[in-house]
This record gives structure tokens, C-alpha cells and sequence, in this order.
């Protein structure tokens, strides 16, 4: 994060505060996050895209202090989730504020949805739109619908985390006409509001002729459905997925470039197409949180495999980051209790958990006099790291800790033995 620096000995700080001093009051693992550079990044966005709306996409970590923290930075928030919806109601975010995603919202979910006023519900299936309309029908209201478009674009990321091309679960097909026919049956059903399309290609992705790609075919669909209706729909969302920096060897675009070069392209497409230029949106989860947090492990074992590797054990693992097991990810290690003029060692950071691809870091140069207590930072884990934490092998969820001039909050509590017995019955 922006707020990290050496101190006179050498050990890392965040935002004037020892991490040896955090891990002293917090304990480790822990999640710790410079709030200010986490609202410098929400700003960034914000100021960018100044003509446009910027949801910051909870599912990348959500808690009530940060959805506190990007209402005050000036973002709106997508949610997927009756759980993550709760979280921004409780947290007093503004609803008409709130974007409802996801492929099989429940009758529940859209109804509370409905119940709070939410601002857009992105409505991904025929199935959803025959519900959601029944629903506004029942209650007598009237609520925003983008249509989520499958665009058909391959983005270049990881297969798991690509999300447009056409064999996969969500969104309306671009290229079988299906999302053509749900923009007429709203349009023409008139219980839903239709303000306009969206597309989400994929996550971290670096290159964007894949968001200019996706936009030119859903502003080509736009006015497929201004010639059939006569109508010029007023938003369009562009989604998230912006890559960031993980390792030194990524190149993310800084947000300003990244809004110029979608902004030209949808005002060149609507020229083309003589559309008027719409509201846009975008979605960014990872490049607003990830780069904002560490994670603080502290190391119990440092272990010479008959001269093959070094492995170094942390005290957590797969269930705070599962993202190198599940998506191959990279990500870097640095020793942060104290300098060392050892020279480097090629070490693989691991975790506690009964399972070999419980690694943290695949390959990273320690300090060769590395060794049990020293703490270890791993960067950039604000991301889909806390909110895809589990609680394998009975291992409690490290916390959350905002720093910010020189003073640490916790703003979600590590678990407990407690809480993980809380749920059995009997
Ligand atoms: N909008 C929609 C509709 C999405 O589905 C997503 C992410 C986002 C926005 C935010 O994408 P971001 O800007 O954070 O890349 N667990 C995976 C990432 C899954 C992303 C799911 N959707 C990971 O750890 O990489």
C-alpha cells in the first residue's frame, strides 16, 4: 500500500505504525489495511470517471466500515447477495446506491431488494425477469433493470475468472439473441424500468481492447433496441475487473486511462450508431481493495528439503488466500519485523493446512536467516482473500485492521475457538 515504509531499524510500517506493534495487539494472521490509501484509490476512480458512476464491487471485501469508508469517497456499491446487501443496508449505505447482481437471486433476496428501493437490480435470466416482474407487479413498484450481456469476448485471465465468453453461466447471449429478447419483453411488459445494458468480461484483466471490444457490441445491441422500440436507453455498465499489480512483473492501467479510453470509445460507437452517449458505469472490486491491504503472517517454521526448496511456514494459509491454490495466483513476500543483511534465499511461503498446495507465495527471495518469529507481509490481499476465507482444518479467520495516522482500528475481529464451535448443535 501507498502508506508503507522502513523504519530506523528496518522493520515495515503502515501509515507510522510498527507492524510489530499491530502484531502485538492483533496478533497474526491479520489483514491490515491503509485506509488512506484505499480511499485514494476510491478518489482516483471517482475522479476519473467524474461523468459517470463508479460501484465499488463489495464481493472483493466487504465489511460496514468499508462500505462506510466508499460512501464517503463518493462510490456507489454492486452487491451479489442477500448477505452482502444486509452488510450495506446495516452499514447505512443509501439504496437507491446499490446495484443487486447475480445469476440466481432468490424470490427472498429480490424481494428485500425490492422492500429496501434498491438503485439497479442487474437482471441476468428470463427466469429472474418472469420473478422480479411478478414481484414489482405485487408490490406496485417500478424498479431500475440493466440487462447483463454475455458479449462473447475471451478475456485474458485466468479461466475460472473470465466471465463473457459464451459457454458459461451468466447474462443474456449477445450472439443467440436472447439479450435482444429480454430488453423488448421489459421494454414491452412495461413493469420494469429498462435503463440499459451491461457487461462484465472478466477480472483482472490488463488489456483493455476487451472492455472496448465488449463495448462496441453491447452499444451495437442498444441500437438494434432503439430501432425495434424507438428507445434510447439511458445507463450503460461496463463492469469491473481491472487488473492490478501482484508481482512486480504486472502493468495495471492507472484509472484515468483507463476512463478516457472507454469514455472515446463509446462516444465514437455512438456517433457511429447515432446514439446519444449514455450514463456509463463501471465496477472495480480488486482495484479499489487489493493493493490497500497485507497480510501479517508471523513464520513457525523454516524447513531445507534435501536442498531442493526452503519451505517457510506462516500461521495461516490456504484459508486466508486460497487464490494461489485455486487460481495459480502469484504474489510476492517480504520480511517485515526487522532488516537482515543475509543474503537471498529462494523460499516458498506456506501455510498451516493438512494439504500440499496450501501455499501462500510460490517463489520469493527471503532473507536467507530467516526464522521462526519473524513476521512476514504478504501485499496485496485486500482482494478476494478475506472474502473467500474459510475456516478449514478448523483454522479461525484472521481480522481486519484499519491504520490511518499512526493509529490501528479493528474493523472486523479475528475468530475465536468460540465461533467456530458456535454453530454445532449438540
Ligand atoms: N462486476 C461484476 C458483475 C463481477 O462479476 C465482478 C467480479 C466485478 C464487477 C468485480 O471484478 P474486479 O474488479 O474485482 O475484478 N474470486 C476471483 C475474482 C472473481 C470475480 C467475480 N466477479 C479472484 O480472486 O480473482
Amino acid at each position: 500500500p501507498g502508506n508503507t515504509a522502513r523504519g530506523a531499524d528496518g522493520a515495515l510500517t503502515v501509515a507510522g505504525l510498527d507492524v510489530r506493534d499491530i502484531a502485538a495487539e492483533f496478533g497474526t494472521p491479520l489483514y491490515v489495511l491503509d485506509e488512506d490509501d484505499l480511499r485514494a484509490r476510491c478518489r482516483a476512480f471517482r475522479d476519473a470517471f467524474s461523468a459517470d458512476d463508479v460501484y465499488y464491487a463489495g464481493k472483493a471485501f466487504l465489511c460496514r466500515a468499508v462500505v462506510r469508508m466508499i460512501a464517503e469517497e463518493g462510490l456507489f456499491l454492486d452487491v451479489c447477495s442477500g448477505g452482502e446487501l444486509a452488510v450495506a443496508l446495516a452499514a447505512g449505505m443509501p439504496p437507491e446506491r446499490i446495484g443487486f447482481h447475480g445469476n440466481n437471486k432468490s424470490v427472498a433476496e429480490l424481494s428485500r431488494a425490492l422492500e429496501a428501493g434498491v438503485g439497479r437490480i442487474i437482471v441476468d435470466s428470463f427466469t429472474e425477469l418472469d420473478r422480479l416482474t411478478a414481484l414489482a407487479r405485487e408490490r406496485g413498484v417500478r424498479p431500475g433493470v440493466l440487462i447483463r450481456v454475455t458479449v462473447g469476448v475471451e478475456a485474458h485471465t485466468h479461466e475460472f475468472i473470465a466471465t463473457a465468453h459464451e459457454d458459461q453461466k451468466f447474462g443474456f447471449s449477445l450472439a443467440g439473441g436472447s439479450a435482444l429478447a429480454a430488453a423488448l419483453r421489459v421494454l414491452d411488459e412495461g413493469v420494469l424500468e429498462l435503463r440499459g445494458l451491461h457487461s462484465h468480461i472478466g477480472s483482472q484483466i490488463f488489456d483493455t481492447s476487451g472492455f472496448e471490444v465488449s463495448a462496441r457490441r453491447v452499444l451495437t445491441l442498444q441500437a438494434q433496441i432503439r430501432d425495434a422500440r424507438g428507445v434510447q436507453l439511458p445507463e450503460l455498465d461496463l463492469g469491473g475487473g481491472f487488473g492490478i499489480a501482484y508481482t512486480s512483473q504486472d502493468d495495471p492501467a492507472v484509472p484515468q486511462d483507463l476512463a478516457d479510453r472507454l469514455r472515446k470509445i463509446v462516444e465514437f460507437e455512438c456517433a457511429a450508431e447515432r446514439l446519444a452517449v449514455p450514463r456509463l458505469s463501471v465496477e472495480p472490486g480488486r482495484a479499489i481493495v487489493g493493493p490497500a491491504v497485507f497480510t501479517l503472517y508471523e513464520v513457525g517454521t523454516v524447513k531445507d528439503v534435501d536442498g531442493i526448496r526452503t519451505y517457510v511456514s506462516v500461521d495461516g494459509g490456504m484459508s486466508d488466500n486460497i487464490r494461489t491454490a485455486l487460481y495459480d495466483a502469484s504474489y510476492s513476500a517480504t520480511l517485515a519485523s526487522r532488516a537482515s543483511a543475509a543474503g537471498p534465499l529462494l523460499a516458498r511461503v506456506v501455510g498451516k493446512h493438512c494439504e500440499s498446495g496450501d501455499i501462500v507465495v510460490k517463489d520469493e527471495f527471503l532473507p536467507a536467516d530467516v526464522q521462526p518469529g519473524d513476521l512476514v507481509a504478504v501485499p496485496g490481499t485486500g482482494a478476494y482473500c478475506r472474502s473467500m476465507a474459510s475456516n478449514y482444518n478448523h483454522v479461525p479467520r484472521p481480522g481486519v485492521v484499519a491504520v490511518r495516522n499512526g493509529r490501528a482500528r479493528l474493523i472486523v475481529r479475528p475468530e475465536t475457538e468460540e465461533d467456530l464451535l458456535a454453530l454445532d448443535v449438540g
